[in-house]
């Protein structure tokens, strides 16, 4: 592949507490059959008081970085819906905090969960007309719909760091990739609300046209070449999500005739079960999930293998899609060698219902001008030292 741009180290960080599922339904009355199978979810992340978007995406980001990333990354591109402030960015905090040289630009994109897409693709442009930069990706999130809320099993948090070169040595991204806008309001969060608004069903069936039109309109210009996608991955509210989007694509009409087309979406169905194993256990990161499920199935499905090509969805509420395509590049699987992967997952510690509830009205409660926080002596990262005069301090232990 000529002009070969793309993810060139990636991993993810999600906080060390979860609460299971069964728990959760069990405590709202509900049978657990409906997180388990209906949603596809077991665990779900909770983040304590003491950690926030930064703290996550710094921890995903010092899992991979460098000296030399340190000194050739100019743009540090954080992606969020959870943003504490409208002026000065999260990428600021992450700039300093893992030591980036200063002729660097630093900022934050918007657009629900697709906004790390948005980052993403920047990034592949600004190395495209930078060959010999790099370019730091953030997505970072906590997923809040508030306690016994119909979105409340879909909650979660984490965030993923990538870094962007023109060596990448995971997956070589394709320049033609399909976009989709379409105004609605599905998930929104207005700037007075500490949690999510949602019209879940209807936004359910937003994400599921918008799949079926980008597919389309790729068919349209890569006519057979589609077909020889290996697998795909897509954003993840919960996971079941993508059964639902490629069940859409076999009721769609589509250029493959109806066999080839039945067999072809076996097999992408068959692939998944691979890509959503860290977000069953975490739940839904917003900007990060995509990606989270992307390194799910780069380290958890064993029938891939480099030069195999791998279809990206992106969705974002309100609402923005974007499909692409990447190249698995040889030495794919070693470069995610160090990444935390299910071992560190199963490492978490459980906490009750009670807990998590507790955790949920803290941060809800939290004083945001100025606070400080007790850390647990076992924790290890970034941490949110204090918030003195509405000024955030970070310090790592
Ligand atoms: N056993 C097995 N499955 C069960 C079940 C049971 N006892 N009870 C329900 N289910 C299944 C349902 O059939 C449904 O599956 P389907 O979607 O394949 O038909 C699934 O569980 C969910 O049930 P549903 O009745 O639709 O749940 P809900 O009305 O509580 O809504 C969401 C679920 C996902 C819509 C809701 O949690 C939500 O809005 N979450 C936020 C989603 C989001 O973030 N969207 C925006 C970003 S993309």
């Amino acid at each position: 592949m000529s002009n070969t741009i793309g993810i060139d180290k990636i991993a993810f960080y999600t906080p060390d507490y979860y609460v299971d599922m069964v728990e959760l339904a069990e405590a709202r009355g509900i049978d657990p059959n409906k997180y388990t199978i209906g949603l596809q979810q077991d665990l779900m992340a909770v983040i304590p008081v003491w950690e926030d978007i930064v703290t996550m995406g710094a921890n995903a980001a010092q899992q991979i970085i460098d000296d030399a990333d340190r000194s050739l990354i100019d743009q540090v591109i954080f992606a969020t819906e959870s943003s504490f402030d409208y002026s000065k960015s999260a990428a600021t905090y992450i700039h300093r905090l893992l030591d980036i040289q200063p002729q660097a630009a630093s900022f934050e994109v918007k657009q629900a969960c697709y906004a790390g897409t948005a980052g993403l693709m920047m990034a592949v442009n600004y190395v495209r007309l930078n060959p010999n930069r790099r370019a730091l990706v953030i997505t970072s999130d906590i997923a809040r719909y508030g306690l016994e809320s119909s979105g409340e099993p879909t909650q979660g948090a984490g965030a993923v760091a990538m870094i962007i070169s023109n060596q990448p040595r995971i997956l070589a991204i394709e320049e033609e990739t399909f976009k989709y806008s379409t105004e609605h309001y599905d998930f929104w969060r207005p700037s007075h609300s500490p949690v999510a608004l949602v019209d879940g069903h209807f936004s359910n069936e937003l994400y599921m046209d918008s799949f079926v039109k980008v597919f389309q309109d790729a068919e349209e210009a890569m006519g057979r070449r589609l077909a020889t996608i290996s697998a795909f991955v897509f954003h993840l509210p919960y996971t079941k999500m993508a059964k639902k989007a490629l069940d859409a694509l076999s009721e769609a009409e589509t250029q493959l005739d109806e066999k080839k087309r039945s067999s072809q979406i076996a097999h992408w169905q068959d692939q998944l079960p691979a890509a959503i194993e860290y977000g069953r256990r975490i739940g839904n990161t917003y900007t990060a999930a995509l990606y989270i499920s992307f390194i799910s199935m780069l380290k958890e499905n064993e029938t891939l293998k480099a030069g195999d090509r791998i279809g990206l969805f992106s969705y974002g509420s309100g609402a923005v899609s974007e499909l692409f395509f990447g190249e698995l590049v040889e030495g794919y699987s070693g470069q995610l060698a160090e990444t935390i992967g299910l071992e560190e997952l199963a490492n978490r510690q459980q906490i009750s219902v009670a807990e998590y509830e507790q955790l949920f009205t803290e941060r809800d409660q939290m004083d945001t001008t100025n606070a400080s926080f007790d850390i647990p002596e076992t924790y290890q990262g970034f941490y949110l030292r204090e918030i003195d005069e509405n000024r955030r301090y970070y310090d790592f232990k």
